[in-house]
């Protein structure tokens, strides 16, 4: 379904993504680890188009993400953001329909919100939170409402960048399983960057991990004790000695 060739993309001096190579099956589901500032968000957003890589192919379905019809793209896609990237002036109900009150996937307004409400109740949040604006939320309900977005239109393909970062440990559990859901009930095919290694276990079929541009890594979770690689031993047991620098 998502297919990345040989990716390449610098910021200046910085060589960021050096020949990222990754493959994601239809109705599948992929977690990125690695570091923090490996390229892991800039990798999504290049799949996404948001970021033109230098060099390299991505293809998602065998089209090229940077030809063809955009706006056709991206209604196939849902998209939770690192910072939740809510509209500050938009409450709470119009932010999880954004995509459904205009464009392509429109509906009537009452429906709209309906389906806004039956969100936000899959995230762990009442209907009372709908009239609400960001702003009154917490930071966890925020990325709650972030996630209640990226599912309104029960997209094909769907993007959780940092998923539980900020939730205590049974609402992440709640999202972890939601998740998982998503991909197994809708047949979705999902691709979620984590540093959460009990959301890792929850929620990949396959793991790859992003360390010095490149993925270093990548099988299903099953291998994730066994894989005798020292790069990924460091980083699932977060231990200060090994190859990888703290210091970067
Ligand atoms: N638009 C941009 N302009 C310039 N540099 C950028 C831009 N986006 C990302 N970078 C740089 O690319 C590198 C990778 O950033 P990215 O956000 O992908 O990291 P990450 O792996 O998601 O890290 P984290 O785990 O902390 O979220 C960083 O050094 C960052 O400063
Ligand atoms: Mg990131």
């Amino acid at each position: 379904m998502i297919e990345l060739t040989d990716v390449h993309k610098s910021f200046g001096s910085k060589h960021v993504l050096r020949g990222v190579d990754l493959s994601i099956p239809k109705g599948t589901s992929m977690v990125i680890i690695g570091g923090s500032g490996t390229g892991k968000s800039v990798t999504l957003k290049c799949v996404l188009g948001l970021v033109r890589p230098d060099s390299g192919q991505i293809t998602v379905d065998g089209n090229d993400v940077n030809t063809g019809d955009r706006d056709a793209f991206l209604a196939r896609f849902g998209m939770l953001f690192q910072g939740g990237a809510l509209f500050d002036s938009l409450p709470v109900w119009q932010n999880v329909a954004f995509r459904l009150l205009r464009g392509a996937l429109k509906r009537p307004k009452a429906e709209a919100r309906e389906i806004a409400i039956e969100k936000l109740r899959r995230v762990g949040l009442t209907p009372e939170t709908a009239d609400l604006f960001p702003a009154e939320l917490s930071g966890g309900m925020q990325k709650r409402v972030g996630l209640a977005r990226a599912i309104a239109a029960e997209p094909e393909i769907i993007f959780f960048d940092e998923p539980t970062t900020g939730l205590d440990p049974i609402m992440a559990g709640v999202i972890n399983e939601l998740i998982r859901e998503i991909v197994t009930e809708m047949g979705a095919t999902a691709m979620t960057i984590t540093h959460d290694m009990s959301s890792v276990r929850a929620i990949a079929d396959n793991v790859a991990m992003l360390h010095d541009g490149v993925i270093k890594w990548t099988g299903p979770v099953s291998r994730l004790d066994d894989s005798g690689d020292p790069y990924l031993d460091q980083f699932i047991h977060g231990r200060a000695e090994g190859p990888i620098e703290a210091v970067r």
